[in-house]
């Protein structure tokens, strides 16, 4: 039996940390359902005391995924831990995980704190929170940075408090793979009960684009859990890539010897469903989950592949859960055979919720000839990715051509009130964007526009993708449609009503001390 690492997921924290990926509750809860159906061992779901919606979505999921280790994140303060306690009480297995930095350069400028304080406080923390839970994590920030000794007191004493998984985190992605092997041996060394009493894990962040190999050969070093998020969000440039860990230690197997308890079947769903609910799309070119992943373009490649698979794949798109572009319904297609197929999919939906479904279903067969699995995928995924509407499209025209000032009008409803204009624009969407900025009374930077085909022909659906900043919050917003311009319009429009949702969010009564970041 190889030896099992376990996948520590922190999307819904960490993750959520990127700019402009905020979930809401529903989005949060529907993430950990599919994180769940994925295998992994820990879901951090999230750092309560850091504002009140992030601790109603920790205990939302805490409430309604069972089978994973449900994780709150704390500093070393005892209003930290209270707020992490109560959020992750409800949950089968909870976890307090709590963190304090350990770097000369983190103690002296962002805690000005002795080593010695440090280690005091993260002992008694440790303590306190393991009076409230059994099964606690204690990280290192900046551990990569510290000084060894140092770190290995550390670890000690809070193994000694009652820690049961030590994190090594390489807070700022500096680390280079072999230095973390020899750290990590080094550290095992200095505390033998690292390994024997408290499993050891690390967490990479992905600064120099190290992430992956340095979670890897952390496992070679002996660590035991790995943390990592979908898509490899996070904050700056991210963590870890859960995807690219797992699939090497899977494809490698026989040169790491361990295994882990991901299906990898469900990694594109999981990373599709990730990239609508926060918004932000997956580069083409990403390892494993990226759409040229598994594409052949040169004539030699796709020769090859023809004579042998094998020579230009280590993988089968099948073990990621990417199927072959399958006709599966069409206009004339019922409910029972659309609800089937989507089951097939992954995506169960409730008898409530399919005249809705279907309806949106007979909208998109009535524009195309052919409706592609992803088609499917993305229609689930508009709806996973839409937070409560505040504005609604109504409906959207646009006129341009040559010799012609592009021309937009709008129709949406606001808060269910039906508003409608016209304005002009440098082309036509820039028309549409404009024409809804004055419908709303809002000027949002736009910062980012980018548009891709989901499927192959004339007929495909183009899917948009925006970015917008306004009062210094990023959001981002996804829509697609047959239409590029109407794709555009629901792109805008999903990011300015995740806009809605965190403005509201903010005025909500705080239920747990202030607002907070990492
Ligand atoms: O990057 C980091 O150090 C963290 C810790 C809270 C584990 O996210
Ligand atoms: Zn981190």
């Amino acid at each position: 039996m190889p030896a099992m690492v376990k996948v520590f997921d922190t999307t819904l924290r960490d993750g959520e940390q990127s700019p402009g990926a905020s979930l809401d509750v529903k989005q949060k809860v529907e993430v950990a359902r599919a994180l769940q159906a994925l295998g992994v061992d820990i879901l951090e779901a999230g750092f309560p005391i850091s504002s009140p919606g992030d601790f109603e979505a920790v205990q939302a999921v805490a409430k309604a995924v069972r089978r994973p280790v449900i994780a709150g994140l704390a500093r070393c303060s005892p209003a930290d831990i209270d707020a992490a306690w109560k959020a992750v009480k409800p949950a089968q297995f909870p976890r307090i995980h709590v963190f304090l930095s350990t770097s000369p350069l983190h103690m002296q400028y962002k805690l000005k704190k002795s080593p010695a304080e440090v280690l005091k406080i993260a002992a008694e923390m440790t303590k306190y929170a393991r009076s409230l839970c059994k099964d606690i994590e204690f990280s290192a920030e900046d551990a990569t940075r510290s000084d060894v000794n140092f770190l290995a007191k550390v670890v000690h004493a809070v193994i000694e408090s009652g820690a049961r998984t030590i994190n090594i985190a390489d807070t700022v992605g500096y680390i280079t793979p072999d230095e973390f092997e020899r750290l990590l041996k080094d550290l095992q060394a200095k505390v033998p009960a690292l390994g024997t009493k408290a499993v050891l894990s690390v967490h990479c962040h992905n600064d120099l684009g190290l992430a992956t190999a340095n979670s890897l050969a952390a496992i070679r070093a002996g660590a035991r859990q790995v943390e990592c998020t979908i898509n490899g969000l996070g904050e700056r440039a991210g963590n870890a890539a859960l995807e690219e860990v797992v699939m090497a230690l899977k494809t490698r197997r026989a040169y790491f010897g361990v295994a882990t308890n991901i299906q990898t079947r469900e990694l594109t769903r999981a990373s599709r469903l990730v990239a609508a609910a926060t918004g932000i799309a997956v580069q083409r070119n990403k390892a494993i989950v990226g759409a040229n992943a598994f594409a052949h373009e040169a004539g030699i490649h796709q020769d090859g592949i023809l004579k042998q698979r094998l020579t230009y794949e280590i993988m089968d798109a099948k073990d990621i859960g990417l199927q072959e572009n399958q006709l599966v319904l069409g206009k004339h297609s019922g409910r029972h055979a659309l609800k089937r197929r989507l089951h097939e999919l992954g995506y169960d939906v409730a008898d409530a919720d399919l005249p809705k479904v279907f309806e949106r279903f007979k909208d998109l067969a009535d524009k195309k000839k052919e409706v592609f699995d992803e088609d499917l995928q993305v229609l689930m995924e508009e709806r996973t990715g839409a937070p409560r509407e505040v504005y609604a499209l109504d409906h959207v025209q646009a006129t341009s051509g040559s010799g012609m000032v592009p021309t937009a009008a709008v129709r949406l409803s606001v808060d269910g009130k039906l508003v409608q204009g016209s304005g002009t624009g440098d082309g036509p969407v820039d028309a549409v964007y404009k024409t809804i900025d004055a419908l709303v009374g809002r000027q949002p930077k736009l910062t980012g526009y980018a548009s891709k085909a989901i499927t192959g022909g004339t007929d495909a659906q183009g899917e948009v993708t925006v970015q917008l900043v306004s009062g210094g919050r990023t959001l981002t917003g996804r829509g697609a449609h047959t239409d590029i311009v109407l794709a555009s319009a629901k792109a805008y429009v999903n990011a300015l009503n995740r806009l809605a949702a965190l403005e509201r969010q903010r005025r909500h009564k705080p239920a747990v001390p202030k607002k907070t970041k990492k």
